[in-house]
């Protein structure tokens, strides 16, 4: 039996260690620095590397990385470096994600499909490279931003404001010292992941996340808001497509390219009328994705993610999947992505755990009463033989937790929803 350190404090975190406590091959889940809802934490933080590798070593666990901040920090490097076993890419690798002008250049090189773009360090030349588009462009940060560094611009006052905030004001500090200018895509949005092993992989599904705080679509960015699994717009054809064309690919060249990736790669896509285009490459598994996406998950997690890390991946059995669909409502409290109140007591209902979860993100246990303390505070979670069926279970839940500013979006899988109704 093994035993197993998650490294995070979301509500991935807290559906990768309600799935691996559930494996017949683990007798420990460790979750470092977790939350409210996650059951054994271990109070060391995500950047205090020196201490997770002690805590890993006298431990004997097997790490598995949640968050791209340690995986920019070089985290994988550090435990290989100690011959400590975890799972995720080396810090090289994950520019994939760390630096969005690295992978638009991988990605030219490699002939992925992807949107076309100019990279800048310079400010004027990245305004008339956005001129020469007509101002109908996406302005990105090169570096990470917690997703906040993207604007989608379509005229010339909505540039200025956003190589003004990225480059001269540096609200996102050293990652806008470069920024991407680029064509932008009209499509739908889907998320595609896979487990890999640097060598082969196996697909763990497409979701949807829905990033903009208010219902259809409006108002700021967010961690995002809600997810379901699977995408009924993204047919076994077009996911061929994309395994094919984007993912294989991508896998073969960073290997080829002596950055071989390992863990889960996330490919943020738009489906175009010409076929899907990657906007993003993520180093790790997505939130709210996860929660979606590993409930739906029939086989044991474990041996697949000790395949990654060993190099055998292609040894095992393809993973075995739910015919069920999950959705997943984010709860947020009033006024996130700004400011929102922490410290309010929540109430949650019994639920059965298996088919209805509460995954926590921002919840901590203070004297035994659970408060929330972030942006996001949880996803209520819920599969069902539709897609519908488990949208009604999930706001079912949603609607009887209780916090005082409690906050979600009313509309999370409903497009999807009308979609299969319209087919
Ligand atoms: P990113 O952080 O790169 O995933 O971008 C955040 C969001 O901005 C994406 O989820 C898309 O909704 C949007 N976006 C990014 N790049 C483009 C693009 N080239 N065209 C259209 N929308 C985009
Ligand atoms: N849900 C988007 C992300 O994890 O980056």
């Amino acid at each position: 039996m093994k035993k197993v350190l998650i490294i995070g404090s979301g509500g991935r975190e807290h559906a990768l260690s309600w799935k691996l406590s559930q494996s017949g091959n683990v007798s420990r889940v460790f979750v470092a620095p977790g939350n409210g809802g996650t059951s054994t934490n271990v109070p060391i933080r995500t950047d205090d590397i020196d201490a997770l590798i002690k805590y890993a070593k006298q431990n004997e666990c097997l790490t598995i990385v949640g968050p791209e901040k340690p995986l920019e920090s070089g985290i994988v490097n550090r435990f290989q470096n100690e011959g400590l076993p975890i799972f995720g890419p080396s810090k090289e690798a994950a520019m994939i994600e760390t630096s969005k002008v690295w992978a638009k250049e991988f990605m030219k090189r490699n002939r992925i499909p992807t949107a076309d773009f100019g990279a800048f360090s310079d400010p004027k030349e990245g305004r008339a490279f956005a001129a020469s588009m007509d101002f109908n462009c996406v302005i990105k940060a090169d570096g990470l931003a917690d997703g906040k560094g993207v604007f989608l611009c379509s005229n010339s006052g909505e540039v200025s404001n956003a190589i003004d905030r990225i480059m001269i004001k540096k609200e996102f500090g050293g990652s806008g010292n470069k920024i991407l200018v680029e064509e932008r895509l009209v499509g739908i949005e889907a998320s595609y992941i896979v487990i890999t092993d640097g060598t082969s992989c196996l697909p763990m599904g497409v979701a949807q996340d829905h990033k903009r705080i208010y219902d259809l679509d409006q108002g700021p960015n967010t961690g995002g808001m809600g997810a379901y699994s699977p995408v009924p717009m993204v047919g076994p054809g077009l996911e061929e497509e994309i395994k094919s064309e984007i993912i294989s690919r991508t896998v073969a060249a960073m290997r080829s390219e002596g950055v071989p990736f390992s863990g889960f790669l996330y490919a943020g896509l738009m489906i175009t009328e010409k076929g899907p285009y990657v906007i993003e490459f993520n180093a790790r598994m997505g939130d709210p994705e996860a929660q979606v996406i590993i409930p739906r998950m029939e086989s044991d997690l474990y041996p697949y993610i000790e395949a990654s890390v060993a190099g055998n991946l292609s040894s095992l059995q393809p993973i075995k999947w739910s015919k069920d669909s999950a959705v997943c409502v984010v709860l947020a409290s009033e006024g996130y992505p700004s400011k929102f109140q922490s410290d309010e007591p929540v109430k949650l209902p019994k639920l059965d755990g298996k088919r209805n979860i509460i995954f926590h993100s921002g919840t901590k246990l203070a004297d035994g009463l659970l408060l929330t303390s972030g942006g996001r505070v949880m996803g209520a979670t819920a599969l069902g033989p539709t897609l519908e069926d488990a949208a009604n279970s999930a706001y079912l839940i949603a609607d009887q937790v209780e916090w005082r500013s409690k906050y979600m979006r009313k509309d999370i899988a409903r497009a999807a929803i009308e979609f299969l109704m319209s087919t």
